[in-house]
């Protein structure tokens, strides 16, 4: 069989390379601290289970619209407008399965071959792969160690626009790296998007994983709503990674052809969990506060147990479920300037299973044999309890330390 070439194109998530030697690793008898993969080991809550049962049980086991159910879109609309300001009805909204697959559709819908796309790398990976997959051409763009959080550089992002960008795909409250852009930032970033008339994927799947303050969207700024298509999820807000549910939302003429990609994908979202979506975001929301309490109690010990490693310097990140801590020198007085060697090492040694910046986008030209290489890994602890965090993270500082 001859496959198709573009294959060649397609990337991957690599961290799931991850939890395969993860697993291997505890087939032999070990314990593994699993802070590789950001999935979570927190049930869904009840009532939005309940409502999904009723669901099936009253036969909503059928197809159901390409678009979504028309009351799950309206009030999903609503939602968003509430934490947005924006005025989104019931036309600017498709249902997905999942929140990945606004990610492909948003390029199939919007990008010709040859257009170049500015990305964040370090970044999650399906952007680079489904942009290069699709004949577009990758423009990373990155975040810089700050004082207390890691930061756009918009001058930087100004300049690799060229008359061929088209497109940019922002992730503000951003897998790995847990950064958040400044209001101020975001503002500089809706000028910018706006003088070079760009359009925006704007990644929001942690915009309600967060543990102080309030997230801001890029739609919300004067003008740009008609310039995003925002990719919602019910992953990770109301711990539903393995139920596939999701929204793509932006302009109608952008929604209407996505439904169509979904006639011609999927045919329509999974029927009568989006009964259970209803449920999640009009029933009761202790569930979901206490998801971001039990996130923000992991947050607070893995950061500060991080930070008093000798070596590495660790964010405490505002939101998303993610670490992103700088290990130059913790590598580099262990005798490892390899990412996967330290990895299999560290997980070898001590069981602590974590992702490298190499899961997250090719690294970006003189950035790993520049003169001063910064090294970086990622912890995520959606998946790990409390005693599992301190009890990995201390045989990971006595491994470091000895
Ligand atoms: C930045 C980002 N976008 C999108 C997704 C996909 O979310 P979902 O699991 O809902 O498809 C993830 C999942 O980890 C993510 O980290």
């Amino acid at each position: 069989m001859e496959l198709a070439k573009r294959l060649s194109k397609l990337g991957t998530e690599t961290a799931f390379a991850v939890s395969t030697e993860a697993a291997k690793h505890t087939e032999k008898g070990n314990k593994v601290y699993p802070f590789h993969l950001g999935d979570m080991n927190i049930k869904t809550p009840e009532n939005i289970i309940e409502a999904t049962i009723k669901a099936m049980k009253a036969a909503k086991t059928g197809y159901c619209p390409n678009y979504g159910i028309s009351q799950l879109r309206e009030i999903l609309a609503e939602d968003i407008n509430r934490s947005h300001g924006t005025d989104y009805t019931i036309d600017n909204v498709a249902i997905q399965p999942g929140g990945k697959p606004t990610i492909s559709k948003f390029f199939m819908a919007v990008m010709n071959s040859g257009d170049e796309v500015l990305y964040p790398n370090p970044g999650y990976p399906i952007y680079e792969s489904q942009i290069e997959f699709q004949g577009g051409k990758a423009l990373p763009y990155t975040y810089h160690e700050g004082k207390d959080n890691f930061e756009l550089d918009i001058d930087e992002i100004d300049k690799r626009i060229t008359p061929r960008t088209k497109l940019i795909v922002v992730n503000d409250l951003q897998n790995p790296t847990g950064a958040e852009a400044s209001p101020q930032e975001l503002g500089a970033l809706a000028e910018l998007i706006k003088r070079h008339n760009l359009f925006v994927l704007c990644d929001e799947a942690y915009f309600d994983i967060r543990y102080e303050g309030k997230s801001l969207s890029l739609a919300s700024f004067p003008g740009m709503a008609q310039r995003c298509l925002l990719l919602y999820t019910f992953s990770k807000k109301y711990a539903m990674t393995g139920w596939r549910l999701g929204a793509a939302i932006g302009p109608k003429e952008l929604i209407d052809v996505i439904a169509k990609l979904n006639v011609n994908d999927e045919s329509c979202s999974n029927h009568f969990i989006q009964y259970g979506a209803i449920e999640a975001l009009t029933g009761d929301q202790s569930g979901s506060k206490e998801i971001v309490n039990t996130l923000r109690e992991r947050r607070d010990i893995a950061v500060s147990m991080l930070n008093s490693i000798d070596g590495i310097r660790c964010y405490k990140p505002n939101a998303t479920f993610y670490l992103f801590p700088n290990v130059t020198e913790a590598m580099g007085r262990k005798g490892f300037s390899d990412y996967e060697r330290f990895r299999r090492a560290a997980l070898r040694e001590t069981g602590v299973s974590f992702c490298t910046r190499l899961h997250f986008g090719r690294p970006l030209p003189g950035e790993m044999d520049g003169p001063d290489p910064q090294l970086y890994i990622r912890f995520a602890y959606s998946g790990i309890d409390v005693s599992d965090i301190k009890e990995g993270l201390t045989r990971l500082k006595e491994w470091l330390d000895s």
